[in-house]
């Protein structure tokens, strides 16, 4: 995808879940493209480590990492913080990407339907629930809280947060994945118009079916695109602005189905085919 790299040459950022994955690739692709300096923060201590040191090695000064629970609201402004000073008062772009993938069954199943089901899933509780909204909305929401100010202090900046194609198609065994990541397009986008005007702006961006650790032990589907074309495609579309940033053609075309009255048939179609294509054991099918 062509777009002015040149949008990227002196700024700093901030990426959260920076030390594996999409978050990783965001964060070399921005050090590719002439950022001045970029803070990884992650709650991974060793996986931080390895990446801080591999990059600072590479870029002598530009990078930091720093160690950061986005569930704690005071880690959170404790790292903007640190950040902020790393980056000599200028956070000109953040990226709320920590984040993880939640699958579950919803409820108990009643007898005599089986209470096993072959994907082994838990039945997630109110915990769950509160744990799931803790990462993947307050995380970021915490994130968009603590920058606003230094942003507006610096004239502007711009605040992309890494939402799911899932918003669009939520699937089955998902609800929690599916809600939480629905909640934080609602919140980028309603601020994306109070801070207009302050010259920050906000994209949603989906990454787009991705091969990361996010699968844990299974294979990522085998249409899976890399880390890094995921950054590239998140970062070309955010240099334009774009409202919301799809990073594959399939989120595209989920989110254009998705709440066409015309077209319910495609979105019912496909996703009452992946619910059964899980219920019988092919639990990363998309
Ligand atoms: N990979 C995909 O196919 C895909 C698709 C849609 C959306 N996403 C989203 O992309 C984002 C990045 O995911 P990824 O695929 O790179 O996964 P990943 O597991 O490779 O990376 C996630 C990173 O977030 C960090 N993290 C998790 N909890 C954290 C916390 N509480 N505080 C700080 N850091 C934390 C992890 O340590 C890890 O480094 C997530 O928000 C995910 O929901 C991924």
């Amino acid at each position: 995808m062509e777009f002015d790299k040149g949008y990227y040459k002196g700024k700093t950022a901030v990426v959260t879940g920076a030390a594996s994955g999409i978050g990783l690739a965001l964060i070399e692709e921005l050090l590719a493209y002439g950022a001045d300096k970029v803070v990884l923060a992650d709650f991974n201590a060793e996986n931080l480590k390895k990446h801080t040191d591999r990059l600072s090695a590479e870029y002598p000064g530009k990078v930091k990492g720093i160690l950061c629970d986005v569930t704690k609201e005071n880690e959170v402004a404790d790292m903007i913080a640190e950040a902020a000073e790393f980056l000599g008062g200028r956070i000109d772009l953040l990226i709320n990407n920590a984040g993880a993938g939640l699958m579950g069954r919803f409820a108990e199943s009643y007898s005599p339907v089986p209470k096993e089901d072959p994907l082994g899933l838990n039945v997630q509780t109110n915990k769950d629930w509160e744990k799931a909204f803790a990462l993947n909305f307050y995380g970021a929401l915490y994130g968009c809280r603590e920058v606003i100010p230094i942003m507006q202090k610096n004239g502007g900046g711009q605040v992309i947060n890494v939402i799911s194609g899932i918003a669009f198609y939520p699937m089955a065994y998902q609800t929690m994945y599916a809600a939480t990541k629905s909640a934080l397009n609602g919140l980028t986008l309603s601020l994306r118009y109070e801070y207009w005007d302050d010259n920050i702006k906000f994209n949603s961006a989906t990454p787009g079916t991705t091969a990361t650790a996010i699968w844990g032990d299974k294979a990522p589907p085998p249409t899976a695109q890399t880390p890094q074309q995921s950054a590239r495609r998140i970062l070309a579309q955010a240099a334009k602005n774009r409202r919301i940033i799809f990073g594959d053609d399939p989120d595209e075309a989920g989110a254009k189905n998705c709440f066409h009255p015309d077209h319910e048939d495609i979105p019912d179609t496909y996703l009452l085919e992946v619910a059964r294509a899980r219920r019988s054991g092919e639990s990363t099918r998309v």
